[in-house]
């Protein structure tokens, strides 16, 4: 498959350049979606740090647990919200954040049409799950999924126990973009620090077990990998 990898000691460093160098290429204010979680904290950091060369943009919500509220500790958007677009001065669209309190149909197709209208996603940054799902897409998703509500896997409920538990414990259902949604992404950036899984899943079988491996398929994928993840794609190229 063709991604670029980018690898190196200092990750938040490369994973910012590889945000910069998309933004480069993309339409001016493009829509951008950002993930939560443990691997893009170092590249957060770096954004507010050294910004990300003064770049508009929309933010795109990735995933987000159902039921809860906006202000929500557990809540993602409101985690990308503090750790990126307010120290930027960026604010936050309603028609771009799943409302996990709404009903999840009518949420899924708001943010569908969201998309549409501002002309597709831009840039894609992801991180992946230890079971290879890629936002809240679990094992068995289909690649032809529009986003939806997911039930979360018993894995993925007790990985997250960490942040949630303090909160009220990981809800059971969430809400995110579909596989298809994301693939149609013009750019993807994968942020991993997970050895195994990132090699199953850029140069394994391509199938709906890991949801990720639907990445090999798409024609602009950036990986930026620790390098004990370099390793371990090498190895299996
Ligand atoms: C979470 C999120 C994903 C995230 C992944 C990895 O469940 N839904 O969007 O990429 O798991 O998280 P971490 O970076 O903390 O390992």
């Amino acid at each position: 498959m063709a991604y670029t990898l980018v690898t190196g000691e200092d990750f938040g460093t490369l994973a910012l350049k590889s945000l910069r160098e998309a933004f480069e290429q993309a339409r001016k204010f493009p829509l951008v979606v950002l993930p939560t979680g443990n691997t893009p904290k170092e590249l957060y950091l770096r954004i507010r740090q050294q910004g990300l060369g003064g770049e508009e943009f929309q933010y795109l919500n990735l995933d987000q647990y159902h039921g809860i509220k906006f202000s929500d500790p557990r809540s993602y958007p409101l985690e990308i919200k503090k750790e990126v677009l307010d120290p930027l001065g960026i604010g936050l669209r309603p028609d771009f954040i799943f409302d996990a309190e709404a009903p999840p149909d009518q949420e899924c197709c708001k943010i569908e049409t969201a998309i549409e209208k501002d002309g597709g996603i831009d840039i894609c940054v992801l991180g992946i799950g230890e079971n290879g799902h890629i936002g809240f897409n679990e094992p068995y998703s289909d690649f032809k999924d529009r986003s939806r509500l997911v039930r979360l896997a018993a894995s993925t409920r007790k990985a997250n126990a960490k942040f949630c538990d303090p909160h009220g414990g990981v809800p059971q259902n969430a809400l995110t973009l579909g596989l298809r949604t994301i693939f149609e992404a013009r750019k993807i950036i994968l942020l991993t620090n997970k050895p195994d899984i990132t090699a199953k899943a850029l140069h394994g079988r391509v199938w709906s077990n890991i949801p990720a491996s639907i990445l090999q398929r798409h024609p602009d994928v950036t990986v930026v990998a620790t390098p004990r993840v370099a390793a371990a794609l090498r190895l299996a190229a």
